[in-house]
């Protein structure tokens, strides 16, 4: 750090056409805020800048979607997403947006340097143009056949159903989303970036300069460079953006990517133009070479930060390049990718609407359970466990106890400490060396493992009274018992500094129990937080136990959005080929009515029924188990195949076939006469 004399560190900035989920919060912003925090904590100067992405293409599809303009959806989404993040207690110096004056002027200026630089190339191209609508069909308004799967609704930009990247000209039979109508090749002129010239300086920047880069950043770049950088458009035909500042540039704005990057620019100017006394001036936290600069975001955004907005920065020539880049790869969840258009997602406004006032809890696990190295899976059952088992049964019972106890024997007083014995030294050396391992895992943002570190501050806590037992020693030494609790009540407060970064919420009600307003974070490791006399609270509960209930609510809604989105998306097979009504005449389908009805032994899907068909009865055995219990077919009317030659299974003569109809989410539903007939009845 000693290069440095300040940070800044921005997190990306998540698009406003949608609120945010735990996905965001796991692999960008609880990270970013737990660095910043621990800098501001140590006493660093440092700015978090934060805001909205309120370009590019989805916003413009959503928009035209609800009948409403691209700039309604920002408004809604930035309000949502911000509030979002207050309550999360994600603390952003400034959280602003790319639909602002400031943006807008900086991104146009920004743009116009490099133009007046010559540091683009122009290139004409053909591109699909929708003569109904008039205009340029940005890639996701072009549908058509994939190529390679043949399905006839792949995108412009990629067929969802094989994930495979398209470019539009790839599509068979391509149409225009807007209007529908068949789109035709025109001539459209656009700026590029050469990305191709700036890839020797960033080989040399990255893969030899940048080693300590996080393996999965430095790899991506890695491969991104072996493969040869191409120049890239950094302008588009679209009606939503910041249009393009050159002459013969009408109907162009800039590309999202361009403009978003330098909305952190953007963000630091509002801020710094609003407060110059508190904040200085813009330009240092973007300029002076003293400034390390930090970018946070998830492996989608890896070649943008590390490769595109350095080559831009470059090319303007007076800004500084990241120091480094700690990108995320995704959190999943309960099994699947987290998906904004499926709702498969655990929202933060949600969360907050279920679990109010627990924040803590999510930041907890979700840092417990980052996608640092590798993708990761959230579920609830492990959310439960983390609760449970961690935050209420090793830190909450720690702190309540030592609270309980020092009211007990103390009226809450910090009792003063004796001597010493070698056990009380042998922890508090421990914890002393916990703070170094807090410190050298956060200065490598390995976060996950700095929290388990903090948390370790509890387990020795907790570990501690329960070998020295107070509550045995009141009678008979309570000179012990007050170096015993006063020894607590310090690892207390060591706690109540460790967790401000990862748990802020819970470090400030900690803070409020022991009356302990002010402190830093080299003070952590202390063992005189709190003098002899100082008054604590009686406690509540830091934390609370959750119940299965709770998490199977939870569970069940995931389950119905699964339902829902199979039932939206349920399209019925196509029809088979046609046959002769001979041929339909040859299947005898009749009437019966269940006897009786029992689940095979040994086979989970199997059901064997005794049907009365009129005729003496016969036994089916159908694949049914898994839809309906055993008794509550007994008595109900079924339509079954009466002349299907038998089969066994599993041992049973099965005699025809019970009909059933799929629905669109696989359950059977048994097809049953809507009036009861006589058993034997032909369906015909
Ligand atoms: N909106 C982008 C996303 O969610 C991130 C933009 S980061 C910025 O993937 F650098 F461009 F701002
Ligand atoms: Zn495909």
């Amino acid at each position: 750090m000693e290069k440095f004399k300040r940070t800044t560190v921005t997190s990306a900035l998540p698009y406003a056409n949608g609120p945010v989920h735990i996905g965001h919060l796991a692999g960008v912003y609880i990270p970013a805020d737990i660095y910043v925090r621990y800098l501001r904590l140590k006493g660093e100067k440092v700015l978090f800048i934060g805001g909205s992405d309120e370009h590019g293409v989805p916003i413009t599809i959503k928009a035209r979607k609800e009948g409403v303009t691209p700039q309604d959806i920002v408004d809604r989404y930035h309000g949502i997403i911000k509030k979002s993040f207050e309550d999360f207690g994600i603390s952003f110096d400034v959280y602003s947006r790319t639909s602002s004056k400031t943006h807008h002027d900086v991104a146009s200026n920004f743009f116009k340097t490099l133009y007046d630089k010559g540091e683009f190339v122009e290139q004409t191209s053909e591109q699909y143009y929708d003569e109904e609508a008039k205009q340029f069909l940005a890639d996701r308004y072009i549908t058509g056949t994939c190529p390679h799967c043949k399905n006839e609704h792949a995108y412009g930009d990629q067929c969802e159903a094989c994930g495979t990247s398209l470019s539009p000209l790839d599509l068979i039979n391509p149409k225009s989303a807007i209007s529908g109508s068949i789109p035709v090749l025109k001539e459209t002129k656009h700026w590029y970036l050469p990305l191709d010239k700036h890839e020797s300086w960033l080989r040399q920047w990255i893969l030899e300069s940048h080693k300590e880069w996080k393996p999965n950043v430095y790899g991506q770049c890695k491969s991104w460079l072996d493969m040869g950088l191409q120049p890239r458009a950094v302008s588009r035909d679209l009606d939503w953006g910041i249009p393009v500042p050159v002459d013969g540039a009408e109907g162009k704005v800039l590309y999202v990517w361009f403009d978003a990057p330098i909305g952190y620019i953007s963000n630091t100017k509002e801020l710094c133009d609003g407060n110059p006394q508190e904040y200085g001036k813009w330009e240092t936290w973007w300029k002076d070479p003293e400034t390390r600069l930090l970018h946070f975001i998830g492996k989608d955004n890896i070649v943008f930060h590390c490769i595109v907005f350095p080559s831009m920065l470059k090319a303007e020539g007076s800004y500084i390049l990241p120091d480094n880049v700690p990108a995320n790869e995704f959190l999943n969840l309960e099994g699947d990718k987290i998906s904004t258009s499926r709702n498969w997602a655990v929202w933060l406004h949600e969360y907050l609407e279920d679990f109010p006032g627990k924040q803590d809890i999510l930041r907890y696990v979700l840092t417990a359970n980052a996608p640092e190295t590798k993708d990761n899976d959230f579920t609830w059952k492990d959310f439960q466990a983390r609760n449970n088992n961690e935050l209420v049964a090793i830190f909450g019972n720690f702190v309540n106890r030592t609270l309980v106890l020092t009211q007990k024997y103390f009226e809450g007083k910090v009792p003063a400490r004796g001597e010493l014995t070698d056990y009380d030294k042998e922890t508090l050396k421990e914890f002393v060396d916990v703070k170094h391992e807090v410190e050298k895992l956060l200065n490598v943002f390995r976060f996950r493992d700095a929290q388990k570190e903090a948390m370790n501050l509890a387990r020795i806590g907790n570990k501690y009274l329960a070998d020295t037992e107070p509550w045995k020693l009141a009678k008979t030494d309570m000179d012990r018992v007050a170096t015993i609790l006063n020894i607590s009540l310090q690892i207390t407060a060591n706690l109540a500094i460790a967790f401000e970064p990862f748990l802020p919420f819970t470090s400030a009600k900690l803070r409020g129990f022991i009356h302990l307003p002010k402190f830093k974070w080299s003070e952590l490791g202390s063992i005189d937080l709190l003098p002899a006399g100082h008054q604590t609270s009686t406690s509540e509960l830091l934390f609370e136990k959750i119940e299965d209930d709770v998490m199977e609510a939870q569970v069940q809604k995931l389950l119905n959005t699964k339902k829902a989105n199979e039932l939206a998306n349920y399209e019925p097979k196509p029809i088979l080929e046609n046959i002769a009504f001979d041929d339909f005449t040859k299947l005898d389908i009749r009437v019966g009515t269940v006897i009786d009805c029992q689940k095979v032994p040994k086979a989970d899907k199997l059901l064997q029924f005794k049907i009365d068909d009129g005729l003496g009865g016969r036994t089916i055995v159908s694949g049914i188990a898994q839809h309906y219990k055993p008794e509550d077919l007994i008595g109900k009317q079924v339509c079954f195949i009466a002349n299907l030659a038998p089969r066994k299974l599993k041992g049973i003569d099965s005699e025809g076939m019970i009909l059933s109809a799929e629905d669109a989410d696989g359950k059977l539903v048994v097809v049953s006469p809507t009036n009861g007939v006589k058993p034997g009845s032909e369906v015909k």
